[in-house]
């Protein structure tokens, strides 16, 4: 199966598990007072979106449309700005909400899809007054009361939530962590090093309008042949990005860190360990941003405890649901973010045993990030907690 043969838009590929049926008790949930919790059950959830005039927001509203409609009201949030503007989800027009308080009365999942200040402030609100929130920032992914689910790996983890609030995590982890997760569980994964070639819109709107002009502005020139001209002609404003995006490749994602790590890469770090529950997992990430609009690919290097195989790999990758197996290169086929954006699963080619260590597997994977790696989790794990709210 090949991504270019445009097969699965939107079709996800992941178990009846994932898409809603019942998970066995495994801890606490949020508390509900006892009525709210009857009510629920005998209704449809009603569903928040906020941020629903974004980048991640404006998937997330394709996807509500495309997936079993298990909501009763879907109301969309953004800031003052964006109130009064209409979208469409579900097929029907629907008004924007600027964010307050009351806009969570009678709501019993929120997705947050806003930066990660706004998320701070509003998560806990929303939370307390008895809406799930499943969040998208990276305001608590690391937080020890709020679980970093992703469905096909930890499903479970998001039934015990303390504060209200389940962490969506980052998308550069989302696009390879399915696939990883499967492989681990046979193999036992005991060191990753990643290189990331990450989509402008893992930077929001802002960063593919700031490609699309560069690229409008390098097109049809000779440009790319002496330092600096491309520099030149894109002008100073560069967007999220700290270098020009057009023909270009820019070693950095996120804000520096300590000993000269960027964010992007400690998240990969930090959300690797917390979703598999490897406390002590080596990770090292380098976080490149590459010109391309969406879908993440990263290049892993990945150690196991147990003696791997390709073929053992490939029976593993095959079978497990959320990701597709590419890998034919005899063929020239292999995933490329071009042929997988739009799709959901996780794409794996590239397949090898690593020449020096009978242990490692190197692997090729790509994720569409605003999709997998963003909306389409973030869906998929309202979907689960809907489930236990309405005994379904
Ligand atoms: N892009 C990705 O690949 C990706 C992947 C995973 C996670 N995320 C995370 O998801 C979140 C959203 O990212 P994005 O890429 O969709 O960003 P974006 O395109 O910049 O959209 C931001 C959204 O937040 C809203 N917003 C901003 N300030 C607000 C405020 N004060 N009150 C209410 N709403 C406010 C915006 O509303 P207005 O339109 O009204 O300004 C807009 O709907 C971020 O935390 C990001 O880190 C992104």
């Amino acid at each position: 199966m090949t991504p270019a043969d445009g097969l699965m838009p939107a079709a996800d590929g992941l178990p009846a598990s994932v898409h809603g049926s019942p998970l066995p008790d495994n801890g606490p949930a949020a508390a509900a007072p006892a009525g709210r919790a009857d009510a629920r059950a005998a209704r449809k959830p009603n569903l928040a979106v906020v941020g629903a005039t974004g980048a991640v927001g404006g998937v997330l509203l394709g996807i509500l449309s495309e997936r079993a409609d298990i909501w009763g009201e879907v109301r969309l949030i953004a800031s003052p700005r964006s109130a009064g503007r209409k979208l469409t989800v579900r097929g029907a027009e629907t008004e924007v909400l600027a964010l307050a308080e009351e806009v969570f009365d009678d709501i019993d999942i929120a997705l947050f899809d806003v930066p990660d200040e706004v998320s701070a402030r509003w998560a806990p609100v929303a939370a307390a007054k008895g809406v799930v929130v499943v969040d998208n920032s990276a305001a608590f992914r690391t937080d020890p009361d709020v679980p970093l689910v992703v469905p096909e790996v930890n499903a479970r983890a998001a039934r015990a939530r303390p504060r209200g609030i389940i962490a969506n995590p980052n998308c550069t982890t989302l696009s390879m962590i399915v696939a990883l997760g499967a492989l681990h569980a046979e193999y036992g994964l005991s060191e990753l090093i990643v290189s990331s070639y990450q989509a402008v819109s893992g930077a929001g709107k802002a960063g593919v309008d700031v490609l699309r002009s560069q690229l409008s502005a390098v097109s049809g020139t000779e440009l790319g042949t002496t330092p600096g001209d491309v520099r030149r002609a894109v002008g100073d404003d560069l967007g999220p990005f700290p270098a020009p995006m057009a023909l270009n490749v820019v070693p950095w994602a996120g804000s520096l860190q300590e000993d000269g790590w960027s964010s992007e890469e400690l998240k990969v770090r930090n959300e690797s360990r917390k979703i598999l529950g490897l406390p002590d997992l080596r990770v090292a990430a380098t976080c490149v941003r590459v010109p391309v609009i969406t879908t993440h690919s990263l290049t892993v290097h990945a150690r196991f405890e147990r003696e791997v195989t390709v073929a053992g790999a490939h029976e593993i990758l095959a079978a497990a649901p959320g990701v597709v197996l590419c890998d034919a290169p005899e063929e020239g086929e292999y995933p490329t973010p071009a042929d997988v954006v739009g799709t959901d699963p996780t794409w794996v080619g590239r397949v090898r045993r690593s020449l020096d260590d009978p242990l490692a597997l190197e692997l090729f994977v790509c994720g569409d990030n605003l999709r997998k790696g963003a909306a389409l989790n973030a869906a998929q794990i309202a979907e689960l907690v809907a489930a236990e709210l309405t005994g379904h």
